[in-house]
């Protein structure tokens, strides 16, 4: 997974290269690089790291030209060093790449055996490789490309530029995406719009297979047989300019977001004034549906975990959830009455795509529940469900998860009328739930000051625990994985009644435990494991119910969150979380946008 580029212009494209490649950062930052065809060679600068050290880099040493294409790396073959960091750069041709080639080391090996070197310990530079030996025998761009591309297997978008064609970029896509814009006095290719759309207002997208050749002013589409095709344009949304707003991270921002995009959300979905679903306007025909099956990674996976207890409680309608990289796996028991909904921001993460893919092949329809609508998850659904949660740019999702929620809340009301399991007086109590989600969490937010105490408490902690019951359970988890993305420290999630089976073992006085206990059935019930871990001396963070009397009696620590419905439970208390992770992510120093090793999207399975 990576982000890549390529620009020819009537000026030098060095520094817009840079440029794009930090919006195109999210897709990973272990190292940057970019290469330039010029007076019959290649320039190449890269370097490990973030794009800003590629800036500096190129400060030192300036390299120009007029066509050009840049990379940042999110590592998979070969440590994230100078070394193997893109572009592939191998006498006559170079090479940027996005995604895997899963016959790398066939390929290679059979390259080895007739005397070829290789430079790096990359997947990649077996396309430079190939394509190079082409070039050697005398095939020109274009067929040596192609003659390349037809040898690898897996998952890709390429773009390549040559010695000697000082104007000509050359890709393709099978799996990853890749788009073209035509700009004025440009030619952009990128992994994603939002990148270039400072450029240009429409982009088109490549399809499967699709080959591109821009020579200056000139753009021409391909099949695989190199007949001429066309593809329709797509208007596109500006990248939000805004920046940091004032912010010291993005994802303090995302966060304050909430109560905004959970309101545009919620209002696209329903009807506020007259309490109703607005998800009518879909020509979609749930009416045979009495199964769901939902699949997701990371953050929405656990977005898709909440969801599946609200199908079955409110809509009464079975659901059977799976990890996307487990997903194709396993039986799931594919029938024509089970929907197959996908969940993911991106909706460019492999391990989704794949799942999806899956069970697109068991004839199944997909809906899919996705902040960006461009992406190739949602290209491949029968319906789209948007969250409208704006740019995310923090690679620990925050915004986009509770809008993944208030959508699929919507979902869940829709299919509960349809079928007839709640009646007119609970959908709008259910409804008046969702109306009230914004300023909740505009209320929520305002305990900040509070968390930043306890954050300042816990932050030299090297272990956490989250524990939650029922609707609080999928928190548990994604507040441990919001806090040990960003903080690095350990963090597990786990069901409040598991505590004794073994977390226990590790609790003392140095353990916080950070107890999610709603006004809910399970109160009670939470409120014994609290005993249970002020017993054994553990330091807890009740986030729910707080009474006072328990602040004396266990010494915790308390947020006091007074929402107890079925719905807002789960969008309300992920906020205490998020600002939690976030202020002792910045306590602890880290690098809370991009924590290492993680990307924001993660188009490699
Ligand atoms: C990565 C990100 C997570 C995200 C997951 C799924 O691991 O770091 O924050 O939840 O991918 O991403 P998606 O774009 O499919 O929601």
């Amino acid at each position: 997974m990576c982000g890549i580029i390529g620009i020819s212009a009537k000026k030098n494209v060095s520094n817009d290269i840079v440029q794009c490649l930090k919006h195109l950062s999210y897709r990973g930052y272990d190292s940057a690089g970019l290469s330039i065809a010029k007076d019959n060679e290649i320039l190449e600068r890269k370097i490990q790291g973030k794009v800003t050290n590629l800036e500096n880099f190129l400060n030192n040493y300036p390299i120009s030209g007029n066509c050009g294409i840049g990379h940042t790396r999110w590592a998979t073959h070969g440590e994230p060093n100078t070394i193997n960091a893109h572009p592939h750069t191998i006498s006559n041709v170079s090479v940027v790449h996005n995604g895997i080639i899963e016959n790398y080391h066939d390929l290679k090996t059979i390259l080895e055996k007739s005397g070829v070197n290789f430079i790096s310990d990359t997947d990649t530079e077996i396309i430079s490789q190939l394509i190079n030996i082409e070039l050697i025998n005398g095939k020109k761009p274009l067929e040596a490309f192609k003659n390349t591309i037809t040898k690898l297997k897996g998952a890709y978008a390429i773009v390549a530029i040559f010695r000697g064609y000082d104007d000509l970029m050359i890709g393709t896509k099978l799996g990853s995406p890749l788009l073209y814009m035509k700009a004025k006095n440009m030619i952009l290719l990128s992994s994603d719009a939002y990148s270039i759309s400072d450029y240009g207002s429409s982009v088109t997208y490549l399809e499967d297979g699709d080959i591109i050749v821009t020579e200056k002013s000139k753009i021409s589409l391909h099949d695989h047989s190199l007949k001429t095709i066309q593809r329709p344009s797509k208007k596109i949304k500006k990248r939000d300019k805004d920046g940091l707003n004032g912010y010291d991270h993005f994802m303090i921002k995302e966060i304050k977001e909430q109560p905004d995009v959970l309101s545009h959300a919620l209002s696209y979905y329903l009807n506020f004034s007259k309490y109703k679903i607005n998800l009518e306007k879909y020509n979609f025909d749930f009416t045979k549906i009495n199964r769901i099956i939902i699949s997701a990674c990371g953050t929405a996976y656990f977005a898709g975990m909440v969801a599946k207890s609200w199908f079955e409680d409110i809509a009464n309608i079975k659901v059977d959830l799976d990890i996307a990289s487990e997903f194709r796996y396993k039986k799931m028991f594919f029938d024509n009455k089970t929907l197959s909904l996908f969940i993911s921001q991106s909706g460019e993460t492999a391990d989704t795509l794949a799942a999806l893919r899956h069970a697109k092949e068991n004839d199944q329809k997909i809906v899919s529940v996705v902040n960006t609508v461009e992406s190739s998850i949602a290209k491949e659904s029968d319906l789209v469900l948007p969250i409208f949660a704006g740019q995310e740019i923090g690679v620990a999702s925050t915004k986009a998860f509770t809008c993944q929620l208030a959508t699929l809340a919507s979902l869940v009301l829709f299919l509960a009328k349809k079928k007839r399991h709640i009646n007119a007086s609970q959908e709008k109590a259910l409804i008046e739930e969702l109306v009230h989600i914004p300023s909740q969490v505009l209320d929520v937010l305002k305990y900040e000051n509070d968390i930043k105490k306890i954050a300042k408490d816990i932050h030299k902690s090297s272990s956490a625990i989250f524990m939650g019951r029922g609707a609080t359970l999928p928190l548990a988890l994604e507040g441990a994985l919001k806090l040990k993305e960003i903080s690095y420290i350990h963090a597990e999630g786990i069901a409040s009644g598991e505590l004794k089976h073994g977390a226990i073992a590790l609790v003392d006085k140095k353990l916080p435990v950070i107890v999610l206990a709603p006004d809910d059935i399970f109160y009670v019930k939470n409120l014994s494991n609290m005993n249970e871990v002020y017993s054994r001396g553990g330091k807890i963070i009740l986030v729910g119910k707080v009474q006072n009397d328990q602040l004396k009696d266990l010494k915790l620590t308390g947020i006091n969150i007074e929402v107890n419905g079925k719905l807002n439970i789960p969008i309300i208390m992920s906020i205490p979380l998020q600002l939690l992770a976030y202020h002792v992510a910045k306590l602890r120093g880290t690098d809370i946008d991009q924590p290492r090793n993680l990307a924001k999207a993660v188009t490699v399975e």
